[in-house]
C-alpha cells in the first residue's frame, strides 16, 4: 500500500482540496451498500463525525469487503471527492484498504441503543461509541479550560500530595494505604495496629481534599488551584458519587465571602461559555440524543446571575412550602444537611436557576470554615446547580489560631497530625479562602449525563473496580 500521511477526520472534513490523494484510519461504524458500491463510515475518534468511504465493487476482492464490518479497524487512501450526499461535504473514494483489525459478532459495542448499565459493565469498549466520544472529548476541553482561566487570572497549579496522613473533611471516609502484611498485623495491648513498621511509619490514606496542602499554598504564593484526582470510601451508591473523582480546589489569600462567591459564579460559567464556544458538534450530538434541552440550559446558566442566599432564609422558603403542602421525604429544620430533594426544590422549582447557599450552621460544616459572629453559623458556600444538585463546596477559612483551635477541640480532632496546618495561623495569618469543585458533577452539567459513572472513562463506585 502507498504510504500517504494520514490526516484525522476532523481535519479531512474541512479541507476542500478535492482529488488530493489522502489517508485516513479509524474504526468502521458501518457499512451498507451492495456487490457494485460500498459506504463505510469511518470514525477515528477526532470528532463526532463520520467521514463516508466509498469502495467500488470492481476494484476490491469481495473477501476484504466481508472484513469490513461494524468495529473493524481499516487503513484507508483515496480520493478526496465532493460529496453528492447530504450531510457531508466530502468523502473518500476508497483506492487502497487495509484491514488493520477484523471485528467477529461478539464485539460488544455491535448493536445500538444499549442501554448505559450495558455500556458500564463494557467499559473498555464504550469509548468508541459516539456517546462515550462525545462525553470524553467534552471532558478534555474542560480540563484545558480549567488551566486556561485560573493561568490567566494569574493562579499557580500547585499539586497536592495523593498519599495523606490528615483527613481534610473529618468525615472518615479515607482509604487506608499500607505495605502491611494484612494478614499478620501487630497490634498493641488494646488491640490497635501499629503502624511504626509500616512504609511511613504512621497510618496513611489517599487525599479526600487537597485543600489543607492547598491553604499553604495559597499563603505563600497568593492564589493557587489544585487538579487531581480524590479518593472518598464513602458508601454510597448514587447516580452523583464516586469513590475516585477530580477535584478542582482554588484557594486565595485575602478573600472575603464575596470575592469567593464571584470566583466560583464566574469560574463555572467560562467552564461552560467554554463548552458551547468549542464542543459544538458533541454538544448538538448530546443534545439530540441524551438531552433536548441541554444546550437551551447551557446557555441559561452563562446569562443568569446565580442566586445568594443565607441557609437560613433557605430553610425558610423550604418551611413555607412544605406549610403550602409540597411534600418532602425528610422533614424541615434548622441545623438539619440539606437533602438532595431540597436542594433540587430550591434550584429547580423556586428559584430556577443555581444557588449559592452561605453560613450554614457549623455542627454541619467542616473545621476549617470561618465562624460568624452569631456562633452558629459559618462563612461557608454550596453551589447548588439544577440536576445536578451540590456541584461546589467552598468556604472562607478561620484564620484566628485560638478560634482554629477551639473548633479542633470540639471536635476533638487530633492535634498531633495538625501541626503543620495550624502553623499557617501562628506565622502571618490572612484571611483566605477557597472551593473544591466535583469535575465529574461538572462534566454531568455539561454533557446533561444523568448518571456520574458515565462521565469518567473507568468508574470506581462500591463493589466495582473492573478495567
Ligand atoms: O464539599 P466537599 O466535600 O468540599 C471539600 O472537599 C473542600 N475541601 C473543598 C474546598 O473548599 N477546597 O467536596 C467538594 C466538591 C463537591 O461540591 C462535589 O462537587 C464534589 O466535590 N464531590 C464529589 N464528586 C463525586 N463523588 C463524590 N463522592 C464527591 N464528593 C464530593
Ligand atoms: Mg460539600
Amino acid at each position: 500500500m502507498e504510504t500517504i500521511r494520514r490526516t484525522r477526520i476532523v481535519d479531512l472534513l474541512k479541507r476542500v482540496d478535492y482529488g488530493t490523494k489522502v489517508n485516513v484510519k479509524g474504526w468502521v461504524r458501518t457499512k451498507r451498500g451492495s456487490k457494485a458500491v460500498n459506504f463505510i463510515a469511518l470514525n477515528d475518534g477526532s470528532t463526532i463525525k463520520n467521514v463516508q468511504i466509498v469502495a467500488d465493487g470492481e476494484k476490491f476482492d469481495p473477501e476484504t469487503i466481508k472484513q469490513i464490518t461494524t468495529g473493524a479497524c481499516i487503513n484507508v487512501n483515496g480520493l478526496l471527492v465532493e460529496s453528492p450526499g447530504a450531510g457531508q461535504n466530502v468523502e473518500i473514494q476508497a483506492e487502497e484498504i487495509e484491514i488493520y483489525g477484523t471485528c467477529p459478532q461478539d464485539y460488544p459495542m455491535q448493536k445500538k441503543g444499549q442501554t448505559f448499565e450495558y455500556m458500564r459493565q463494557h467499559a473498555h469498549m464504550r469509548l468508541r461509541t459516539n456517546t462515550f466520544g462525545a462525553v470524553f472529548r467534552i471532558r478534555h476541553n474542560m480540563a484545558i479550560a480549567i488551566h486556561k482561566f485560573f493561568h490567566d487570572r494569574g493562579f499557580f497549579y500547585f499539586h497536592s500530595p495523593i498519599i495523606t496522613a490528615s483527613d481534610c473533611e473529618g468525615a472518615g471516609e479515607m482509604f487506608q494505604v499500607t505495605t502491611k502484611n494484612l494478614y499478620d498485623l501487630k497490634k498493641d495491648e488494646e488491640g490497635r495496629i501499629i503502624y511504626d513498621d509500616d512504609f511511613f511509619g504512621k497510618m496513611t490514606s489517599l487525599t479526600v481534599s487537597g485543600q489543607l496542602e492547598g491553604e499553604l499554598g495559597a499563603t505563600a504564593l497568593g492564589q493557587i488551584y489544585t487538579f487531581g484526582p480524590t479518593f472518598r470510601a464513602e458508601n454510597s451508591n448514587t447516580p452523583r458519587h464516586l469513590a475516585e473523582f477530580w477535584m478542582i480546589e482554588p484557594e486565595v489569600a485575602f478573600i472575603d465571602m464575596n470575592d469567593l462567591m464571584d470566583l466560583e459564579e464566574e469560574f463555572i460559567k467560562y467552564c461552560v461559555q467554554w463548552a458551547l464556544d468549542n464542543c459544538q458538534d458533541d454538544l448538538e450530538f448530546l443534545n439530540k440524543m441524551i438531552d433536548k434541552t441541554l444546550i437551551e440550559r447551557l446557555n441559561s446558566v452563562v446569562s443568569t446571575d446565580f442566586i445568594r442566599l443565607p441557609y437560613t432564609e433557605g430553610i425558610k422558603i423550604l418551611e413555607e412550602a412544605a406549610a403550602k403542602g409540597r411534600k418532602f421525604e425528610f422533614p424541615i429544620k434548622w441545623g438539619m444537611d440539606l437533602a438532595s430533594e431540597h436542594e433540587r426544590y430550591l434550584v429547580e422549582e423556586h428559584f430556577k436557576k443555581p444557588v449559592i447557599l452561605t453560613d450554614y450552621p457549623k455542627e454541619i460544616k467542616a473545621f476549617y470554615m470561618k465562624q460568624n459572629e452569631d456562633g452558629k453559623t459559618v462563612q461557608g458556600t454550596d453551589v447548588l446547580f439544577p440536576q445536578i444538585g451540590e456541584i461546589i463546596g467552598g468556604s472562607v477559612r478561620e484564620e484566628s489560631y485560638d478560634k482554629l483551635i477551639n473548633r479542633i477541640n470540639e471536635l476533638n480532632i487530633p492535634m498531633k497530625d495538625m501541626w503543620w496546618y495550624l502553623d499557617t495561623r501562628k506565622f502571618g495569618t490572612c484571611p483566605h479562602g477557597g472551593f473544591g469543585l466535583g469535575f465529574e458533577r461538572l462534566i454531568l452539567f455539561v454533557t446533561g449525563m444523568q448518571n456520574i459513572r458515565d462521565v469518567i472513562p473507568f468508574p470506581r463506585t462500591p463493589k466495582t473496580a473492573e478495567f
